[in-house]
């Protein structure tokens, strides 16, 4: 059962014991006409997937792996600003339903005190330049103690279980992550990306810090601005200049 009060995020909800990915499993539903909001959520991922080809650990237990699909009527260009969108979404519930302080890295992961306790992996096909639909895949580590967390990154993960001392109810998170979404896409729709950005800068850990951004052009050094209306990243370098970093990592510099 899914604890949201939603009418189309969540509605059609597919529960899995194990699958390889919750992303190839809402592609299959959405080729097979399921509608928007389709949640499918899986107890284990033993092929989970990371954004720039990583893979994305998904023991059984005390994560919640979902992907849900979204059909907005946009060009495709809108798909880097709904993964924005989603990162807000799950940053409000993790925040309301683990009472954690938790942030947003640009572009979309959320942290705890410096540590990723949450990716997302937003994944669209499209169709002469606009959107078919999208995939918005969220991966957080909830009850995880910090020995199940994998020992190599145990410097940089946490799970919401460590930050707040205490287990969160994966039902209730997933329920407040389908009520924030619903209620999110639609101001996006309605009024545009403002809203959203606004509440994406609120929420930055990124935001005014220097930053080293690692992009497919090569790595930048620099202070984090402000987002552009695509949802880009703008970053001030050394000498002055205004960059945009459209795809890549961006990292807070230690002080
Ligand atoms: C990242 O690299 O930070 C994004 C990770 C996204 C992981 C989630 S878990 C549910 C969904 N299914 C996947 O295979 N990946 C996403």
């Amino acid at each position: 059962m899914l604890a949201a009060r939603t009418s189309v995020m969540g509605r059609n909800l597919k529960l899995l014991a194990v699958t390889g990915s919750t992303q190839d499993e809402a592609r299959a539903l959405a080729e097979q006409g399921a509608p928007e909001g389709t949640l499918v959520i899986a107890e284990e991922q033993t092929k989970g997937k990371g954004r720039m080809g990583r893979s994305w650990y998904s023991p059984p237990g005390n994560g919640l792996w979902m992907s849900l699909l979204l059909r907005p009527d946009l060009p495709l260009g809108s798909a880097p600003q709904l993964t924005l969108l989603t990162a807000v979404a799950v940053c409000r519930a993790i925040r309301s339903v683990a009472a954690v302080d938790a942030g947003i890295k640009w572009p979309n992961d959320i942290l705890i005190g410096g540590r990723k306790t949450c990716g997302i992996l937003l994944e669209s096909t499209g169709e002469d330049e606009r959107i078919r639909y999208c995939i918005a895949g969220i991966g957080i580590d909830v009850n995880m103690a910090a020995e199940e967390l994998p020992e190599n990154l145990r410097s940089i993960m946490t799970s919401l279980r460590i930050e707040s001392g205490q287990e969160v109810d994966r039902s209730k998170l997933a329920g407040a992550i389908m009520n924030e979404m619903e209620q999110l896409y639609g101001i996006y729709m309605a009024e545009g990306f403002g809203p959203v950005a606004a509440l994406w800068e609120a929420l930055s850990v990124s935001l005014n810090k220097a930053v080293t951004a690692h992009t497919p052009g090569g790595v930048l050094k620099g202070t984090a601005v402000s987002l552009d209306s695509s949802g880009a990243l703008i970053v001030r370098l050394s000498d002055g200049q205004m960059t945009k970093i459209i795809s890549g990592d961006v990292t807070v510099d230690p002080r």
